[in-house]
């Protein structure tokens, strides 16, 4: 790639997205700028999820990045310097664009996975937590970056920091701006598991496959009620599960739960301790 291509990539091209057997795969895609996040970058990655998340061919996303990093945080030129220089217009809107981005991911309709494949910094953190699971190479590198050139950790990160991770480890990460490696992140809550990285894509085609065999209505009322309970008291929460589960029906969730049941009850197929019904055989 020319230096002109560089500085130049279009907006399409800065998010890569393809969709194989269920699965599909959306990167970062400027791995020259150690895919920071860019407002053009922001715009594309809101389009492409919104395009990916009622298709039928997609049971579950995975958010990973081009080259060796995941994402080098927000771009300190194009999202910070050049957009400042425009004034709390421009600020405004492109903050609007990467948090809706991430907003639309943390309520996103289908399952999602980090695969972190390489750096992770700041605003990286948003994504990260927009993420139902994520799984890092062991030698990713995860930093709040900010305290380095004179921020806070905003955009979410500090939020996202204190919400995974136990507080001290967590206040020590914001203030010190060291970085933690895969193997640290899962170690301090930040992430769901760190593996060597040649068997990076490997534990993640396996949790896709999993994934893929559940009954697609009841992981999404699982992981929106798994979030919803963040903030809510234990009595509010007990309610809002009661509402979810019922709503739940109305989404085909009775038709799998009595067929379920049956294939456990009567034709002893499955033990739902052991592993999932087969979903193929509920009847609409
Ligand atoms: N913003 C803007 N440009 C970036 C960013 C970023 N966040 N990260 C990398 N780049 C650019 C570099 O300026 C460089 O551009 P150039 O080729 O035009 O000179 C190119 O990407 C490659 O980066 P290098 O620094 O040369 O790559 P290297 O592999 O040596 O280092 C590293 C990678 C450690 C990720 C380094 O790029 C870095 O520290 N980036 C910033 C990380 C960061 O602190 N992000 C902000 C977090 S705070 C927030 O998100 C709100």
């Amino acid at each position: 790639m020319t230096e002109q291509q560089k500085i130049e990539r279009a907006e399409e091209d800065t998010v890569a997205f393809t969709v194989e057997d269920g699965m599909a795969w959306v990167k970062f895609n400027r791995p020259e700028k150690r895919n920071c996040m860019s407002p053009k970058l922001n715009r594309r990655m809101k389009a492409v999820l919104e395009e990916l998340e009622f298709r039928d061919d997609v049971k579950v996303l995975v958010l990973t990045g081009e080259g060796d990093a995941w994402t080098a945080g927000m771009d300190l030129k194009e999202y910070f310097r050049e957009t400042e220089a425009l004034g709390l217009g421009a600020v405004r809107k492109s903050q609007r664009e990467s948090y809706g981005w991430f907003e639309r991911l943390r309520w996103y309709e289908k399952p999602t996975i980090a695969m972190i494949n390489g750096w992770c910094f700041g605003g990286g953190y948003g994504p990260l937590f927009g993420c139902d699971i994520a799984i890092a190479s062991e030698d990713a590198q995860f930093g709040l970056s900010e305290i380095n050139w004179g921020i806070l950790p905003g955009g979410g990160a500090s939020k996202v920091a204190q919400e995974l991770m136990p507080f001290r480890k967590a206040m020590y990460h914001a203030m010190m701006g060291e970085n933690l490696t895969g193997k640290q992140a899962e170690e301090q809550g930040l992430i769901t598991e760190a593996v060597p990285a040649e068997k990076l894509k490997e534990r993640v085609l396996e949790i896709c496959e999993a994934l893929k065999k559940k009954d697609t209505h009841a992981l999404r009322a699982t992981k929106w009620t798994m979030r919803r309970m963040v903030d809510m008291t234990y009595d509010n929460g007990l309610e809002y599960q009661i509402r979810a589960q019922e709503a739940l029906h109305s989404f085909g969730g009775a038709a799998a739960r009595k067929e379920a049941t049956r294939q456990f009850l009567d034709e002893k197929s499955f033990k739902p301790g052991l592993g999932t019904f087969d979903t193929s055989k509920v009847k609409a």
